[in-house]
């Protein structure tokens, strides 16, 4: 287990800087004031199971539900236990029949500028025609699927054509490799995959299709590869498999356009997210259906202050949860419009996204803190070529945003006029945990500020001892918690559960509580890194690199890294009489490239001829830390042979 970053901690531990909601947002708000958040809060708290049956009731329900919370198997909590529901009929159906089928649901913007609008009838009716198809393919309740697709409007639609079948979605972010692809089908045993021949990424065409043939190659369990075809007027090699594979466009033509919705149980499983973990295997995480369905509707509602004219815009990538959650469930259950965009952010220029802001009308931006210093470090005069003044409200998502980027976004992007919600959350927690009410919570620049309804949390020590500064932990279960790892309920136990005997959950992160009893999160306590907000297992790099023929160990750390939040440091031992030179660099980039992704890629190989390590041969990571950021080395005394990092930390200075 490792520290709490010492610069984090430095870099938020003297803000006090605060700012009230402005009094025009407030006055319109959902949630107007910190009375009425406190009012709503405590309800929420003293009895969680009338303040999410009121939620829940807001939505459409085949059958309603016997009980609410079903503790009786802990940590395996049931919501809405005995209902049946659907997430599709209620991001689609319920608006047509309220009327709202012809409000647009979904403005697409392709890399290139290409553009399509769907709205809510269209959306409709393109998820019940990939329902038939994915039908007519053999797809059963409870299949898993597997999705590799661009940001398109074909992603969102089948993420939503699986929902409404039963299917079970695993979707993997475009950019993981096809060893990454491969693990993921085979740990969920899914039937298909559905691609596309490629996507756009900075005018470049990623293809796709041949990412995944090496994926699946060798993976009985797939039977179909769905391609879309997004390469229309542009070349794409794409190989197809006779009596595998299929075009999307092809099967699309022979269906019906009607497919009713499955009712769903209130705990089948809705999707799997594979995420890093400390261990070099990503785990499956298992999301249902009713109580995901009501947590993602309630807190996009609430956190986003959603109104029936907002044009909303999150920036992820469906491949994350942020996109699961906040472009698709949550979103389209609250019957909003939003932009859906598939490129780069400086594609074909540094402009592109506040020229969508402008063009689209955005009043809501949902964005991460590696993208706003990426905007600060291109230059405010991308930002000022463009018309704002839309804007309503601002979020961020991902990683700990550090003071300085909080006050860029909120003079440049909000023009001082839009509260920034800090959203701390998770895979594992389905949606928001800790984030500012935009009408209510007075915001500090980097902070998360204050629970979501129903939400309780703590900090601990090791031993479970209330702090003020240490290991964040949640103490009631709420709907949209994970239901487990997939294939593993020890390792679901193990990780989440075990830290405080079974009493709360624990998340991986460190926080420190403040004189308002605001809550700053700290970074994670374990060995995961966020690399732009992406969660990557130190261990998962290490299990790459020893599988070179040269390298005898390796250790990898985060350091923090301007644009990035943290970026990764690799110390690689190679076996004696090898060389240690740029060629195996290289090889070694390409094996991360193969093995999880490029995104992957650690921004220095340090070759070292030992690693500090405990006399029972624990490497300690924190003293690598300490040379990799230049500091004074921490407590040397526990370590087998102090000379090792001597050795270390001159190398490390001498290669800088
Ligand atoms: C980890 C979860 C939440 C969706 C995207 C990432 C870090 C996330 C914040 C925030 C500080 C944050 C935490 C968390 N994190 N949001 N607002 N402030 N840290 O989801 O890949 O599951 O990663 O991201 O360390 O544990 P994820």
């Amino acid at each position: 287990m490792s520290t709490i970053s010492p610069s984090l901690m430095e870099s938020v531990s003297h803000e006090n800087r605060k700012f009230a909601p402005p009094a025009v947002f407030s006055s319109a708000a959902r949630v107007n004031g910190m009375e009425a958040y406190r009012a709503l809060y405590e309800r929420s708290i003293a009895d969680p199971e009338a303040f999410w049956a009121e939620a829940a009731s807001e939505l459409h329900w085949f059958q309603p539900w016997e009980c609410v919370l079903d503790s009786s198997e802990a940590p395996f909590f049931k919501w809405f236990r005995g209902s049946r529901t659907n997430l599709s009929y209620n991001c689609l159906d319920r608006h047509i029949e309220e009327g709202r089928g012809d409000k647009v649901a979904i403005h697409w913007e392709g890399e290139p500028g290409d553009t399509l609008d769907l709205s809510y009838s269209d959306l409709h009716r393109e998820v019940c025609r990939c329902a038939n198809v994915l039908k007519k393919l053999g797809v059963k309740k409870g299949d898993r699927i597997a999705i590799y697709l661009p940001m398109i409007p074909e992603l969102a639609i089948s993420v939503l054509a699986c929902a409404r079948i039963g299917a079970v979605h695993s979707v993997i972010f475009a950019g993981f490799s096809a060893d990454s692809i491969r693990d993921r089908v085979l740990d969920s045993e899914a039937r298909m995959v559905i691609t596309g021949d490629g996507g756009y990424r900075r005018g470049k065409m990623l293809e796709l299709k041949k990412i995944v043939d090496e994926g699946v190659a060798s993976c009985d369990c797939i039977s179909d590869v769905l391609v879309v075809r997004r390469g229309e007027s542009h070349p794409v090699d794409c190989p197809m498999q006779e009596g595998r594979d299929h075009w999307y466009h092809e099967l699309i033509g022979q269906v019906d356009d009607i497919c009713p919705a499955e009712e769903m149980d209130a705990e089948d499983l809705l999707f799997l997210l594979y995420t890093s973990g400390t261990t070099g295997k990503p785990k499956g995480i298992m999301h249902t259906t009713a109580g995901y369905q009501v947590f993602s509707y309630l807190t996009s509602k609430y956190v986003f202050d959603l109104q029936p004219d907002d044009v909303y815009w999150c920036t992820a990538d469906v491949g994350w949860i942020t996109g699961h959650t906040y472009i698709v469930y949550g979103i389209l259950q609250n019957g909003v419009t939003q932009v859906m965009y598939e490129g780069a952010p400086n594609h074909p220029d540094e402009g592109r996204f506040w020229d969508i802001i402008e063009k689209h009308k955005v009043t809501i931006f949902y964005t991460a803190p590696t993208a706003i210093r990426a905007f600060m470090k291109w230059g405010d005069q991308w930002v000022e070529k463009h018309d704002l003044s839309t804007l309503r409200l601002l979020g961020t998502v991902g990683e700990p945003i550090n003071p300085e980027a909080w006050m860029w976004y909120h003079k440049k992007i909000g023009s001082e006029k839009c509260p920034i919600v800090d959203t701390w959350w998770q895979t594992e927690t389905g949606g928001h945990m800790l984030t500012p009410m935009p009408g209510a919570t007075p915001t500090k620049p980097g902070c998360a500020t204050l629970p979501f309804f129903g939400i309780e949390p703590v900090i601990l020590t090791e031993e479970g001892d209330e702090v003020d500064a240490g290991i964040l932990a949640i103490k009631k279960p709420w709907p949209g918690m994970l239901r487990g790892i997939y294939g593993d309920p020890q390792r679901f136990k193990d990780t989440y559960w075990c830290k405080w005997g079974g009493k709360y959950y624990f998340p991986g992160d460190g926080a420190r509580r403040d004189e308002d009893g605001y809550i700053w999160i700290l970074g994670r306590v374990d060995d995961v890194v966020n690399v732009s907000g992406h969660r990557i297992g130190t261990a998962e790099l290490e299990s790459v690199f020893v599988e070179h023929k040269d390298v005898a160990e390796s250790a990898v750390i985060g350091i923090p890294h301007e644009i990035k939040g943290q970026g990764l440091v690799a110390f690689v031992t190679v076996i004696d009489g090898c060389a240690q030179d740029e060629h195996l660099r290289k090889e070694l980039v390409a094996m991360i490239d193969k093995g999880i992704g490029k995104f992957a890629r650690p921004e220095r190989i340090v070759f070292s001829s030992d690693l500090p390590k405990t006399r029972s041969g624990k490497i300690m990571r924190r003293l690598l830390r300490d040379i990799a950021e230049g500091r004074e080395l921490g407590n040397t005394t526990t370590l087998a042979d102090p000379s090792v990092v001597e050795h270390l930390q001159s190398q490390f200075q001498d290669e800088t």
